[in-house]
């Protein structure tokens, strides 16, 4: 754990909830000439390492972009690449009980293969009392979508309009028994949230790396806490 060794004059804030926005798998591969399908498979690689490293340093909630609701108008190639790797993944999981992680997914189950839908219903009873950190992965995920849907549910179910409050339409999103990110962090030198956790990060710090995703490392992420560590986080107030 590289970040406590390091001596500089902020006392490290860890963050409590950290999100992560994985881009730049297909440029990593294009660089080397390989298939793009290499960059998500090495991506894939440096997601599991990150995540536990983001364990050991004591984040205790990570959400990780790992298909958007858009990334459907890929190649069908390319989308069954990110699907296989997924598959490939959760039936992995099943030998990290050590990792102590519970795994939950956000997004829309109803249009992936049912044996991803299975796999993932699997993971997430299989790990619900792991209690170190726990890690959402999303999957056919938009924030936009997430609301709209919350606001269906509420119309749906009813509720009187001087119910409606900030935190009525949290317990409608996928996170609703989580707290917010207080830092998301996006790979791959593009400045924007792309539809991630479009809601919850209203207070996020923000920061942005040039480095692609398959590039990251956990030095990366001692530098995007450090960042952190030196914002003042005002919540709206004046100091
Ligand atoms: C963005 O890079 C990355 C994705 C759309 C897929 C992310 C998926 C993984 C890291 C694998 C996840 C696997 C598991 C097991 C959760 P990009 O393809 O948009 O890169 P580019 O901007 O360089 O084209």
């Amino acid at each position: 754990m590289s970040l406590f060794k390091k001596k500089n004059s902020t006392p490290l804030l860890i963050p409590n909830h950290i999100g992560i926005i994985m881009d730049g798998n297909g440029r990593w591969a294009k660089k080397r000439g390989m298939p793009r399908s290499m960059g998500h498979k090495k991506g894939a690689d440096v997601f599991k390492s990150i995540t536990r490293y983001c364990r050991d340093i004591g984040v205790k909630y990570l959400t990780v972009y790992a298909f958007s609701t858009e990334n459907w108008k890929r190649s069908n190639e390319e989308v069954s690449g990110i699907m296989d790797l997924l598959r490939e993944y959760l039936k992995d999981v099943k030998n990290y009980t050590k990792d102590n992680i519970r795994v939950k997914f956000i997004g829309d189950r109803s249009a992936l293969d049912s044996d991803i839908v299975a796999l993932m219903e699997e993971t997430e009873n299989d790990s619900v009392n792991f209690d170190a950190m726990t890690l959402n992965i999303a999957l056919n995920y938009g924030g936009i979508p997430e609301i709209v849907n919350a606001v269906k549910s509420i119309v749906n179910y009813g509720v009187s309009v001087d119910n409606i409050d900030a935190a009525l339409i949290k317990s409608y999103l996928y996170t609703k028994d989580e707290p917010d990110p207080d830092l998301i962090i996006r790979t791959g030198g593009e400045y924007r949230l792309s539809n991630f956790l479009t809601y919850q990060s209203a207070y996020s710090e923000l920061y942005f790396t040039d480095v692609l995703w398959p590039d990251f490392k956990n030095e990366d992420i001692d530098k995007a806490v450090l960042a952190f560590s030196k914002r003042n986080r005002r919540f709206g107030d004046a100091k």
